[in-house]
């Protein structure tokens, strides 16, 4: 009945393991596993699963924060995002983690789980909201840096909302693009006017790859870029004061928007095949100020970009994720005068980034690969003060966020500083290790 892939339930989100070198170090507990134990797993994960109490953290910064969608333009050319962003009040619900039942049917499709699996995560996290107040009013009275988020492989804007509303709650507007290069479990447009006032939605699933072809990725990373810069665009546009309509037409008044950003304090981040997207739109649009790669999927990033990336760029990985050849890679970024960083997390996984990790008790986690050994909220928290520290110093914020400064240089007993990186070719999990060889492939 079901692919014998239990250990592939959650493996996604950032990657997929069958298409990228993958450290299956990482699944070895279940790679035995029985079809059966299916429902096994299933019957695990009901009683961890939330039925609308959140478990992704709160922000840690002192806005309370809004949070909202926005789609402008019509077809798959349209821009589709996820807005966090600091609110005027606290009051009102939470906001949907997951809002549609086919963004469920599209990650079991991801995993080449039985159709069932889809109602199954419907069922358990539908209801599921996250610590930001839907459609609250923007905070007024102060220009807010800006940072464009791109999601990785099989995901899409709404899963790392940890991230997001860490960065909101911190005074940035964040805007988390949805992808429509096929590379989002699931995404949506409306054809037209008419098909948008009668929410007529068209779904648009993730295509899958029998093989993985460099063509195709460099495609998508090339097409994910360019999606960025047109969502920053539009928030550009926004602030300006131009009109926009949302076809959504959500509760949120757009025109708050105007006078909004700080226009000249605008950075990039992305996770995976989001890492990517980070590196291909900077070297295309010098709007982005800086660039943060969460544990970037190097497969689709071309030698091409190595030297036309003058901004500052942030490399912060996952102890596991990367091979040898993919440090290799990073390392070429490090040219003369310019600004680069680079630090592993130590003890996690490459969905420590994602919302996921979030999800489940340590046991399942680890046993899924959703979590590392070390402590996802910890994690997290090392993930957003780096990213915070690294912000402050390239945007040039006069914020507090200077004192986790160290950190950028690994500077911390979960962190793994680039200096290891700088002596040996070895990717430190061949180090720190026990004895385990990578079973990545390249
Ligand atoms: C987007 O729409 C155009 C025109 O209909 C089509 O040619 C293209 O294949 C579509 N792209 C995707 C990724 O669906
Ligand atoms: C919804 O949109 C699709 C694609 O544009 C179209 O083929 C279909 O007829 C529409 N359905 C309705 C009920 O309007």
């Amino acid at each position: 009945m079901a692919p014998p892939k239990l250990h592939m339930l959650f493996c996604l989100f950032g990657c997929l393991p069958l298409v990228h070198p993958f450290n299956w170090q990482d699944i070895e507990p279940v790679t035995y596993i029985q079809p059966s134990a299916w429902i096994q797993t299933i019957q695990l994960l009901l009683p961890t699963a939330s039925f609308g109490h959140t478990k992704i953290p709160k922000g840690s910064g002192p806005y309370s924060v809004g949070c909202t969608d926005l789609m402008s333009g019509y077809t798959n050319q349209s821009t589709f995002l996820r807005l966090y962003y600091p609110s005027q009040d606290k009051d009102g619900p939470d906001a949907l983690w997951i809002p549609n039942k086919e963004y469920f049917e599209g990650l079991s499709k991801v995993l080449g789980s039985p159709s069932f699996m889809g109602k199954v995560f419907n069922s358990l996290y539908s209801a599921m909201t996250v610590p930001a107040k839907w459609n609250s009013p923007l905070r007024t009275g102060e220009k807010y840096p800006l940072i464009i988020f791109s999601h990785g492989l099989g995901a899409f804007r709404t899963v790392y909302s940890a991230i997001g509303i860490d960065l909101a709650s911190n005074g940035f507007i964040v805007g988390a693009v949805e992808h429509r290069d096929e590379s989002a479990s699931a995404t949506y447009y409306f054809q037209d006017q008419s098909a948008a006032e009668s929410r007529n939605k068209s779904w648009l699933y993730f295509k899958s790859a029998k093989a993985e072809s460099e063509t195709l990725r460099k495609e998508q990373v090339q097409h994910r870029g360019k999606e960025c810069s047109q969502a920053l665009s539009l928030l550009l546009d926004l602030d300006k004061g131009k009109p926009v309509k949302n076809v959504l037409d959500l509760q949120f008044d757009l025109q708050q928007l105007k006078g909004s950003l700080d226009r000249n304090k605008i950075a990039i981040m992305g996770h995976s095949f989001g890492g990517a997207t980070v590196i291909q739109a900077l070297s295309k649009d010098q709007r982005f100020r800086c660039g943060i790669a969460l544990d970037p999927w190097m497969f689709p990033v071309g030698e091409e970009v190595y030297s036309k990336i003058p901004q500052p760029l942030f490399f912060i990985n996952s102890e596991r994720f990367q091979s040898t050849g993919d440090i290799v890679k990073m390392k070429k970024f490090f040219q003369p005068h310019r600004e680069r960083k680079m630090i592993a997390i130590r003890g996690s996984v490459h969905h420590n980034f994602a919302d996921f990790t979030f999800l489940t008790g340590k046991i399942i986690g680890q046993i899924l690969s959703l979590k590392g050994d070390i402590d996802s909220n910890v994690a997290m928290d090392l993930i957003n003060k780096a990213s915070l520290a690294f912000l402050q110093k390239y945007l040039g914020l006069h914020k507090n966020f200077d004192q986790w400064n160290s950190l950028m240089d690994g500077d911390n007993e979960n962190l793994i500083p680039q200096v290891i990186f700088d002596t040996v070719t070895l990717s430190p999990t061949l180090q720190s290790q026990t004895g385990t060889v990578k079973g990545n492939l390249d």
